[in-house]
This record gives structure tokens, sequence and C-alpha cells, in this order.
């Protein structure tokens, strides 16, 4: 394959790897320290968030939210939670999990994100306890809107921005500061890797307090001494000795290590500019896409910054999405189904959920969508390759 989804698992990737391999070398400790504090700050700051909570990937950062809400008393068994029906399986696997039902939301296939027109359809027929928006592809939703509809209706609103970090709209800055907490992946080929990884940000104390204690085993270690005295006190536990293993409340191992710090650390670095590169990439590419008539192009007005995170094509329909694959494929560009479609049609969804909706804007993501990759690291002969096969054949 000439252009794979990813070419490379860094930026800067040899450089990466001799600094890491120093790193290993000489690290006094490599389970999760300092890097990953570290990183969780910078990370947070960079989000412009109040705390960030380190994770082995992104699906634990999802298990983990809401494994925190439940804790909390924010969620309990059986409530409806609405989800992007154009999403990642870890996205709503923990909604089953947890016991709680999962609620599909169309996506407006032009924008390939829930907005608020697809949330008030939903609302109409059905009344959600909380929101959990995917920003699909680097693009978004009019989160603007979607925020206030949760707030007038009292729902909780979180977003999963495992695909668009860096984005930025017109409206309201950047995605993942738009709901209570919003989570990230690092693994290899999203915007930034750290091989394995994923982060939560949040400005709400309560809730990161509680991830720290469902990311590890359920204790109070990776709390501040304030927060581990005020729970100590609670259940009365009078000892450090006896602290050690004392267990607050449901939990997982789901932490991340010092390798990941320190490469999150290093790799965070780049983001800004990649972050550009990979705009730039899409708003190259969408001028071939746009002047085929066998594609359809998106709709991004009140996108600021485009941090695309892979070239996503719809096509006017099945046979012709069938005919461009084939293109991508024989000109040596990897393409892959636009991430799970319409999720209702996964197997463990039917499996596991009975009631199922109207979702014709999925269905067409799903039926005539695909994408390739956009990395930073594609070069203009790359890129004139790609744009080749948009061209009308
Ligand atoms: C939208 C979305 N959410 C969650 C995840 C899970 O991230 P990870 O692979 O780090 O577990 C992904 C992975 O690609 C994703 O695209």
């Amino acid at each position: 394959m000439k252009i794979p989804l990813m070419k490379c698992a860094f930026s800067h990737e040899e450089e990466t790897k001799r600094k890491l391999a120093e790193f290993i070398i000489s690290a006094p400790r490599l389970s999760m320290d300092k890097q990953c504090a570290m990183f969780e700050k910078e990370f947070s700051t960079y989000q412009g968030q109040r705390d960030g909570i380190f994770f082995n990937s992104g699906g634990s950062a999802n298990l983990a939210m809401f494994q925190a809400l439940k804790n909390l008393g924010l969620l309990k068994n059986g409530d409806k939670i609405g989800f992007s029906a154009l999403t990642w399986s870890t996205n709503l696997m923990p909604i089953i999990q947890l016991g709680m039902e999962p609620v599909a939301v169309d996506c407006d296939s032009h924008t390939l994100n829930v907005m608020s027109h697809n949330l008030k359809k939903r609302l109409a027929d059905t009344k959600l306890q909380a929101l959990f928006i995917t920003n699909a592809l680097g693009f978004a939703g009019d989160l603007d809107e979607i925020k206030n509809i949760c707030h007038e209706n009292k729902m909780l609103l979180l977003e999963d921005n495992c695909e668009a970090l860096g984005t930025e709209l017109k409206n309201g800055g950047k995605t993942g500061t738009f709901g209570g907490m919003a989570s990230f992946s690092f693994f290899v080929a999203h915007h930034m890797s750290t091989v394995e990884g994923g982060m939560i940000c949040t400005d709400n104390s309560e809730y990161a307090e509680m991830l720290r204690i469902v990311r590890a085993n359920g204790w109070d270690r990776n709390l501040t001494p304030a927060q581990q005295e005020k729970w100590r006190a609670r259940y009365g536990v009078g000892s450090e000795f006896e602290a050690k293993y004392t267990f607050f409340d449901l939990g997982f191992n789901l932490r991340p290590n010092e390798m990941t710090g320190f490469l999150g650390r290093s790799q965070l670095k780049y983001l800004p500019e990649n972050v550009i590169k990979r705009q730039e990439h899409y708003l190259r590419l969408e001028k071939t896409m746009l002047s085929n008539p066998d594609l359809l192009g998106f709709t991004h007005d009140h996108i600021k910054l485009l941090s695309n995170f892979a070239f996503p094509v719809m096509c006017k329909s099945m046979e012709l999405r069938e005919k461009y694959v084939s293109i991508f494929e024989k000109a040596g560009v990897e393409a892959r189904p636009m991430i799970a479609g319409n999720i209702q049609k996964q197997p463990f969804y039917k499996k596991y959920v009975s009631k199922l909706y109207e979702l014709p804007g999925a269905d067409a993501v799903h039926d005539c969508g695909f994408y390739c990759g956009n990395c930073p690291e594609l070069n203009d002969e790359e890129l004139n390759i790609i744009a080749d096969a948009l061209r009308k054949k």
C-alpha cells in the first residue's frame, strides 16, 4: 500500500524513538508517575481546561467517564443516553456494559455529525438523561446550539473528541470544551500518538476526582492530600496503612505508564503545526472532490479550524462508492468504511439493544461513504495521487 491510513507512529519518529529509548534507560520508575502528571497538565492547558486525566486508551477514557457519572449518582441503571449514530464501538459500548440504554441520534450527512436539528428530532420522541456526542473525523456539529438544548432539557453533555483534537468552532472555541467532560485518543492513527493512550479533560473538579478513583482500582492514591482526607474521614479510614488497600468506589485499572506520558509530552509540541497541515491537506483535496459530480461535499462553514482526522468521501450512490473505493485501492490508497457506519447495523448492537431508530443520515454515510488517511506527513506526490483518485472517472 503506497498510502496507508497512517504513515508513521510519531511526528519526528526517529528522534522520538531515540529519546524514548534514552528515557527508558534512565527513568527511575516506569509505572504512572511524574511524566504522566506533567502530560496531564500540559494537555489540559492546551485544551484550556482545569483537569486532564490520562488513561491507557480513548476507549478506557469513555468507560471511566460513565463509571464516574454512575459513582457520583448522576446516571443510573436504565437511563437513556443519546449518542451519535456515526461513531466508534467503544463510544457507546460502555453505556450498554454499565446497564444504561443507548439511544442513537442521527447524523447529518453534510457535516458527518449530530446537528441541533437531529437532537431536537430525537428529543421529540425520547427523553434523554445525557448526550454523548462524537465529533466525527475532525468535523463537528453546531455544538454551541447543542449545548443550549442540553441545558434547557437538563441533560448532561459529554463529548467524544477522539477524532477531533484541535478543531475549533466559530462559536464557542475548541471541540472537547462544550460538555462536562470530553475524551481523547492517542492511538497511533490519531492527531497525536502515545502508541496507546487516552485522556479526559474537564473543568469539573468533582468529575476529575472521581475519574482518578475509577482509573485506579477505586482507591484514593492519586488524589490530593485534601481529597484523601475527605474520603478517609467519610469512611473512617484511620491510618495510611489501612488507606493503602481501601477501595472507595467502583473502578478498573485503566492507568497509563511513564513511557506514554513521556511520548505525550514530546508529541504535544508538534500538535499545533500538525493540525494546520491536516486542515491544509483537507482544503486542497476538497477542491478536487467538489469538482467531481459523482461526489458530494461537506459543510464546514461553522468550523474555524478543521483538524481533519481522515479525508472523507461521500458518493452519490452505493455503486459509485464501490467504484471509487476500487479506484483508491488500485492507486494504492488505503480506503476504509466511514467509521462504524450506522452503528445500529453492527452485530454487537443487534445482540444487546432492541430499540432501533430511523437514521437516514447515518444510513447514507453507511452506504455511500468511505475515507482515506490524512496525516501531516503526506507529501505533494502523495496528495496528488489522492487528488487523482478523486477526479471524475
Ligand atoms: C470516536 C472514537 N472514540 C473512541 C475511540 C477509541 O480510542 P482508542 O483506540 O484509543 O481506544 C476511537 C478510536 O479510533 C474513536 O474514533
